[in-house]
């Protein structure tokens, strides 16, 4: 596995991205920020991590025969090897918000950022981001953050971290892609935040709704029903909105 550990860069998946088209570095490659000046986030949104005290890592994967309509599948595999590694460190009552926001009760402590090279109908490799709160002990009010320290009241070894959570990504993939599909959404939907409740969403066009959060489908949709019907949603199409 080549490990690349940079002290400063904009963003780890920018950089893996950059060095994918200029040196063609092998499967598994792993860029680690000290210091990620500006971390992207979904929806373009930042990923404001403080430097030194957390993950920010861009893990590269290569695949062969993976349709585009299979690509949550990285998600979901990512996001059970970072629950698998929280659960390792105690953290308590981990889940996952849909799509792959990882949070202990409601506060999140883990987003992923999966950014996909496709090649006519498939994907020929990804990058995938992972910011991990680790050892940061506070966060700007307002972004309902912690970290694996403030849970646990233990600091971590960030190398340590990183080989355990690597380690069990592997596994994870190994037990997972081109295999039991179903049983990866077996596992994803036990974690998943909020299934079975009524939940209030908010569509790309701004309206609001409340709907039943019933799980996710094959795609990796998710599967909301309101009083007329059940409809599946994409990436893009909807948010919940997190009530008190
Ligand atoms: C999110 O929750 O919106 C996703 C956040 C992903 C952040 C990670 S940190 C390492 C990698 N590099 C980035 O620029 N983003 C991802």
């Amino acid at each position: 596995m080549l490990l690349i550990k940079l002290d400063a860069t904009d963003s780890t998946n920018a950089y893996l991205k950059d060095l994918l088209v200029s040196q063609n570095p092998p499967d598994g490659t792993v860029v680690q920020a000290v210091w990620q000046k500006k971390g992207r986030g979904q929806l373009g949104r930042d990923w404001v991590s403080d430097p030194g005290k957390n993950l920010t890592i861009s893990i590269l994967k290569r695949f062969k025969g993976l349709e585009v309509s299979e690509q949550f599948v990285l998600s979901i595999i990512t996001s059970l090897a970072v629950a698998a590694v929280l659960k390792k460190y105690q953290v308590p009552n981990v889940q996952v918000k849909w799509p792959n926001d990882i949070l202990s009760g409601k506060q999140k402590l883990c987003g992923i950022l999966v950014e996909n090279m496709v090649k006519g109908t498939q994907l020929n490799s990804a990058i995938i981001g992972i910011g991990l709160n680790v050892n940061q002990d506070q966060f700007p009010p307002g972004l309902n953050a912690t970290s694996i320290k403030m849970l646990t009241a233990e600091e971590h070894i960030l190398g340590e971290v990183l080989k355990d959570l690597l380690g069990i990504l592997e596994q994870q993939f190994e037990k997972y892609l081109h295999k039991s599909l179903e049983s990866a959404i077996e596992a994803y939907e036990k974690l998943l935040f909020r299934r079975g409740e009524e939940v209030k969403f908010r569509t790309a066009t701004e309206e609001l709704f409340t709907g039943t959060l019933l799980g996710i489908d094959a795609s990796g949709r998710l599967m909301v029903r309101n009083s007329q019907s059940t409809k599946a949603y994409g990436f893009n199409e909807i948010r919940m909105v997190i009530q008190e």
